[in-house]
């Protein structure tokens, strides 16, 4: 079976094909859009694909874990339609059937875990697999309580990667305490819950991302949100059905801190994202930056689609380094590769620790960002769970292994927005997994990023 026409994912820009190489100090001005949340808009489709009726949902970021998973979706039964820019509809059966196809979710971590955990609820066989990024990252961790529902794993190569195979159906509640503070663990076992007997409970020592439980609510489902100790017990009772709805994806706070990190380091930049999703578990990263002197401004506070919302402005900023605590981890663990670049240019150490997961990311992100800038002439300290960064002048001139890395290809490149050299990243067209647009968007604020 072929993908059908209206999912196939756009061809990669022209600009991002071989290294990309950015160069700087001209300062940066305007305001953009970020791109839609990427947690939002796999759980949109998902959701809808596992709903009875129709999901329209606006704002979709179409990037290519998105894609992936849209595919995905349809895959298990429901039909999808791309009715305009960001602007798509899935008709759901009210549940998934066997996809006939090996669902390859691409590069999304996200997109496998939580569709592991939507169809493991389902009669169905299903064969999950990805690129070479995603068949090193670990599955156990959501195959394990997925099995302990009930839900029958096959490795089809290594243990605990993907490709494997899923038969799923006739499962049963648990409870469950998370060791990681992981919204994907979180949100796998609840989107099996849904169809298991009895009630499931995910205790969360750490709060984690909580777009799942605000989201199943707009769908129709009760779940029940109680604050223990510094997390949360999510309780979710099994037969709920979904129904299709409307949904408003903002922009994407992860999307959002590259522009914004920009403008705080290249001199005499101003820059203005609208819309961005402020959800208090999503925006450690700029309590952050303002801990470290950042001048940064939240205005028109809003909500849309049950999540608060403002437009974010930056300016030039003489930072300095800080401790980031490290139970703020969860709230910014996409942001650590984007706080170090812009610790580079802080005055004094920046201490991230606590932050072992950066290692099963896209890529082990501690030590692909310990590389580069150290290549860039900045004074890094690498330890197992964390690394620090001394902040000086940037020397850059080098070009950058990014592992296929969207993330550690973007840090990369604002950190060459204000270096003494040019800097350069490899393998660049993986920013369309998250960041579709982002060299045209930069160069518009007045960037320099060039093939
Ligand atoms: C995500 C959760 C995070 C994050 C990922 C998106 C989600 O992973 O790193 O990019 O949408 O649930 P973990 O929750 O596993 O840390």
């Amino acid at each position: 079976m072929t993908a059908p026409s209206t999912l196939t994912a756009r061809p990669v820009s022209a600009s991002l094909n071989g290294a990309v190489r950015a160069s700087g100090d001209k300062s940066l001005r305007g305001a953009v859009r970020a791109p839609g949340d990427k947690s939002m808009s796999h759980r949109s489709l998902i959701f809808g694909g596992m709903a009875k009726g129709v999901t329209e949902i606006e704002g979709l970021l179409e990037g290519d874990d998105i894609l992936a998973t849209a595919r995905a979706v349809e895959a298990f039964g429901a039909q999808v339609e791309r009715l305009g820019e960001g602007h798509w509809r899935v008709k759901g059966q009210g549940g998934f059937r066997s996809p006939g196809v090996v669902i390859d979710c691409g590069n999304a971590g996200t997109g496998v875990r939580l569709l592991m955990g939507a169809a493991a609820g389902y009669e169905l066989s299903a064969t999950f697999d990805g690129d070479a990024s995603l068949r090193k990252r670990p599955m156990k961790r959501v195959t394990g309580p997925l099995a302990d529902m009930g839900a029958r794993f096959d490795w089809n190569g290594a243990e605990d990667r993907v490709p494997l195979t899923l038969d799923g159906g006739g499962l049963k509640a648990i409870e469950y305490v998370q060791t990681v503070a992981s919204a994907q663990i979180k949100s796998a076992i609840l989107l099996a819950g849904l169809n298991a007997a009895g009630e499931t409970v995910v205790v969360e020592p750490e709060k984690s991302r909580d777009h799942t439980e605000r989201m199943l609510r707009a769908f129709g489902a009760m779940v029940d949100v109680t604050e223990e100790g510094e997390g949360w017990r999510i309780r979710l009772k099994g037969g709920q059905k979904l129904t299709g709805t409307a949904v408003a994806v903002p922009g994407d706070p992860s999307s959002a801190a590259f522009p914004l990190a920009a403008a705080l380091i290249v001199p005499g930049s101003e820059v203005t994202v609208e819309g961005v999703m402020l959800n208090p578990q999503r925006t450690g990263l700029f309590d952050t930056w303002i801990e470290m002197g950042a001048d940064l401004t939240i205005s028109k506070r809003r909500v849309s689609g049950g999540e608060d919302v403002g437009d974010i402005t930056a300016r030039y900023s003489e930072l300095k380094g800080v401790t980031v605590p490290q139970e703020r981890a969860a709230s910014m663990i996409d942001e650590y590769p984007i706080l170090s670049a812009v610790a580079a240019y802080a005055q004094g150490r920046t201490v991230m620790r606590g932050i072992g997961e950066m290692r099963v990311k896209e890529s082990d992100r501690i030590s692909l960002m310990v590389a580069g800038l150290t290549a860039c002439g900045v004074a890094v300290e690498e330890e197992a769970e964390g690394f620090i960064v001394t902040g000086g002048p940037v020397g850059g001139g080098a070009t950058v292994a990014t592992a296929h890395d969207h993330r550690i290809a973007m840090s990369h490149l604002i950190l060459g927005l204000a270096a003494e050299a040019p800097v350069s990243v490899l393998d660049p067209e993986m920013i369309a997994t998250s960041f579709p647009g982002f060299v045209e968007l930069m160069n518009g604020l007045g960037a320099e990023i060039a093939s």
